[in-house]
């Protein structure tokens, strides 16, 4: 298929035949890569600015380093440093910026939709690195990019998502793009992280009890407890949390033997997930870090050809 979009927003937009050109893409990016190809030309002459008003490492970094191996021109842009500051609106800073005869904005933002926003007043292409608890598309992808490197597809797949649902993009982009490729989706964790609501999504499970949320499950994605969004007391404490869903050696004892353990980083070690199954054989947290660059890559390459200025 052709990719024709100027933007990547989120994972709910696109269509399955959209998702696998992506990940198709990205693979043949880690084919060169593995052949120890540093760098190939495909964005020489285009300008990236990585703009990040949230935290970030793993996404900023491997943004960065995904546009470098592409040949791009990279700025990056410290939110705090900028006159954002001193009270210029976000539409403002952006089209200066576009202004500057930049191609590509690669944007975190803690408001959802922010992305999408700029999108729609930008000609420049816009690609969404988080939004609030909304999306997260190119964790998704690298995620399933990951489960289907390692599983040999996503079709029919059971995929557990474990965690503070409620309060997250990674969730949401996840859920979205594996409904999409054909996996059934169970979102997992307490009552008050986890809504009924989300039962009413065809193809998607609401479980409350982490036995029956795993006892099936190919791969079991993990999410961090995100202290900075919990606003009221949604669970009673961590210790209680890591008590009835932290996965652990003793959780690991009624998973299959083959379960894929995910989760995209920070983890919190010894609450979600112990520091012994985080860096245990089941684990690909690493990987999915590493498939990053690759997916990276293929969105860049993607998105910046669709780009009219
Ligand atoms: N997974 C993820 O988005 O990590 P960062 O916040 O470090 O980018």
């Amino acid at each position: 298929m052709e990719w024709t979009r100027k933007d990547l927003l989120s994972l709910y937009d696109l269509e399955a035949e959209e998702i696998e050109c992506i990940l198709d893409t990205a693979a043949e990016f880690k084919k060169v890569s593995q052949r120890r190809v540093k760098k190939v030309p495909a964005l020489r002459g285009k300008t990236v600015v990585n703009f990040f008003v949230e935290p970030s490492t793993r996404t900023r970094v491997s943004f960065e380093l995904a546009e470098q191996r592409l040949s791009a021109d990279v700025v990056n842009m410290q939110a705090q440093a900028s006159s954002l500051l001193k009270g210029e609106t976000l539409l403002d800073t952006v089209k200066n910026i576009e202004a500057l005869q930049v191609d590509l904005v690669v944007m975190r933002h803690s408001a959802t939709g922010a992305q999408a926003f700029i999108a729609s007043k930008l000609k420049c292409g816009v690609i969404n690195a988080g939004d609030g608890a909304h999306s997260h598309p190119t964790q998704a992808l690298l995620d399933i990019f990951t489960i289907r490197e390692k599983k040999g597809g996503i079709k029919g797949l059971n995929v557990t998502i474990l965690g503070d649902i409620l309060h997250s993009r990674v969730a949401r982009s996840n859920m979205w793009g594996l409904l999409k490729l054909g996996a059934n989706v169970t979102l997992a964790g307490p009552s008050t992280l986890v809504p009924r609501e989300f039962e009413s999504i065809p193809g998607v499970k609401v479980c409350h009890n982490l036995k029956d949320a795993v006892a099936n499950a190919d791969v079991v994605n993990l999410l961090r407890i995100q202290h900075e969004r919990q606003t009221a007391g949604f669970f009673p404490g961590t210790g209680e949390y890591a008590r009835f869903f932290g996965i652990n050696a003793e959780s690991m004892k009624f998973m299959k033997p083959d379960v894929m353990i995910m989760h995209p980083g920070p983890i919190n070690r010894d609450v979600e997930l112990s520091g012994e199954v985080a860096d245990g054989s089941n684990s690909v947290i690493l990987e999915q870090v590493t498939n990053g660059l690759a997916v990276r890559m293929a969105v860049l390459f993607l998105v910046a050809g669709c780009v009219k200025k």
